[in-house]
């Protein structure tokens, strides 16, 4: 096995280094430069022109707790990433690393960097750094309390996700014993729309509603999974997700006013996911 594996490897490399092998279909290899002396001719040139630009970050330490301000930070667009993600790293790692903030994947899946990036809630790692000259501003998220700097305290919004009991609820064992619930594709499209949920917090800490009840308003995350588990064909608590939420705070705070739309990062539309509950409520 190993000495035909060996032998197979030869024969690609002498293909390879054959000269049999048409000019045009060898490995064309890019330099970024035609030439040494043109390497020196440039690179100096993009060092000479660095495009500053200057953060201005929400600061509050538990530690020390003055006033919040707002710290600016300048640094170089053209030696950092294109996502407003890639400057707080560069700022932590560079300038200051007592900058607090929390991020995971850097790729919109965690839902972690949520925080506030020019008055729009969004996700550091998915917003672009704006280009020009002016400022960025970025503070957490707002109507929440801060623990420090950009990380804020999520209890509250994950105790209301637990609340609507975000798993499949069965009063009757699944069809086939030990067997997957199967469940056709009409009602699997059903789900679109509110499995992608990330639970980054950007709607419902954009929401008027929240920001005036946060304890007695479930809000827009916890109600868009309410509908999800609602909607979903193979649960079997429909009735009591429903009676369990019918509730002038809980539910009926929502005013179609959609910022929760506007601000979603994966394109969600948790308004419309209420109004779907509201309309189950009229006719249950
Ligand atoms: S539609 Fe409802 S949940 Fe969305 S921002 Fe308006 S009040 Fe809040
Ligand atoms: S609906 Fe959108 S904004 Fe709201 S928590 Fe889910 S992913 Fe974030
Ligand atoms: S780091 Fe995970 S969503 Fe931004």
């Amino acid at each position: 096995m190993a000495t035909s594996l060996i032998r197979r490897a030869m024969n690609m490399a002498s293909r390879v280094s054959s000269p049999t092998v048409a000019p045009a279909s060898r490995m064309v290899v890019v330099r970024p430069y035609a030439s040494e002396t043109e390497a020196q001719k440039v690179e100096p040139k993009a060092a000479a022109s660095p495009n500053m630009k200057t953060f201005q970050i929400y600061r509050w330490n538990p530690d020390n707790p003055t006033k919040p301000q707002l710290q600016d930070y300048r640094i170089d667009l053209k030696e950092c990433g294109p996502m407003v993600l890639d400057a707080l790293i560069k700022i932590k790692n560079e300038i200051d690393p007592s900058l607090t903030f929390r991020r995971s994947c850097r790729e919109g899946i965690c839902g972690s960097c949520a925080m506030n990036i020019n008055g729009c809630n969004g996700l550091a790692c998915l917003t672009k750094i704006e280009s020009g000259s002016s400022e960025t501003t970025i503070t957490p998220l707002p109507h929440t309390f801060v623990i420090k700097d950009l990380v804020v305290d999520m209890t509250n919004f994950y105790n209301q996700y637990k609340s609507i009991e975000p798993w499949l609820k069965r009063k009757n064992p699944p069809p086939t014993a030990g067997k997957e619930i199967p469940q056709s594709k009409k009602d699997r499209a059903k789900l679109d729309g509110m499995y992608e949920c990330i639970l980054c917090a950007c709607c419902s800490t954009s929401c008027p509603s929240y920001w005036w009840n946060p304890e007695s308003y479930l809000g827009p995350a916890a109600l868009l999974h309410a509908n999800r588990w609602i909607s979903d064909s193979r649960d079997e608590y429909t009735k009591e997700r429903l009676e369990a939420i019918n509730d002038e705070f809980k539910l009926y705070r929502c005013h179609t006013i959609l910022n929760c739309a506007r601000a979603c990062p994966k394109g969600l539309n948790p308004g419309k996911q209420i109004a779907h509950i509201k309309h189950l409520e009229l006719t249950a």
